[in-house]
């Protein structure tokens, strides 16, 4: 795997770039109890738009709410789910910038000329196994918090991490507010993993 170049400082900026927008697009979705934290997904957007991507390969889709976003801010996807909820394939049936396959993410994931991953199932070692394999120019790997074994690989490699960035705290107050939760629980579980490879 190529050497990692975002730093916390170049991730916070991006993710700040395209705040506005994103709360204009984006900020009328309700994140669900399985979902990322609207800042996870705004950091990996904004380290996905500052590299120039358009195409977004992500797997983990369940209720949609990381699908959703990237559509409604304009990314060109393929979301795999092996197990989707039908109920939620059928609402986000109308975005034509999102194909929807119900599989396991391939064991190597490749989309020309450049492209984002964003991984939420399969997660942590599976996960960097399919990054190891693949080619991505900015990957995101969700639930790497500090406990998750997989961490020390992403740690070694110098990815950012949303635990140690946080530049838009107040988008996930609510959320974790109405799961009865405080932001301690980013030890045990949330956190995207964040790198951006030059090929
Ligand atoms: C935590 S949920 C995804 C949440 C979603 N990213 C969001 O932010 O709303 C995880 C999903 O990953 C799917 N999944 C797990 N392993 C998978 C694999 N190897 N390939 C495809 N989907 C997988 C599960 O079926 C589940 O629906």
């Amino acid at each position: 795997m190529p050497p990692n170049v975002l730093t916390l400082e170049s991730t916070a900026q991006s993710a700040l770039d395209i705040l506005p927008e994103f709360q204009r697009k984006c900020g009328k979705l309700k994140a669900t109890p399985s979902s990322m934290l609207p800042s996870e997904i705004l950091c990996f957007m904004g380290a996905c738009r500052q590299a120039g991507i358009e195409k977004i390969v992500e797997s983990g889709r369940s209720y949609g709410y990381s699908t959703e976003c990237l559509a409604l801010m304009g990314f060109d996807i393929i979301s795999y789910d092996y197990n989707p909820d039908p109920n939620t394939d059928a609402r986000l049936f109308r975005y034509n910038n999102l194909v929807m396959k119900k599989a396991p993410c391939p064991v190597v994931v490749s989309a020309a000329p450049k492209f984002g991953l964003l991984l939420d199932g399969p997660k942590g070692v599976d996960a960097l196994s399919i990054v190891d394999q693949s080619n991505p120019t900015v990957v995101g790997i969700h639930d790497m918090a500090p406990k998750n074994p997989a961490r020390i690989r992403v740690d070694q490699m110098q990815w950012v991490t949303t635990d140690r960035l946080n530049p838009c705290e107040e988008l996930d107050r609510e959320h974790l507010l109405s799961r009865g939760l405080q932001r301690s629980v980013l030890e045990e579980s949330f956190v995207l993993a964040i790198a951006q490879f030059i090929h």
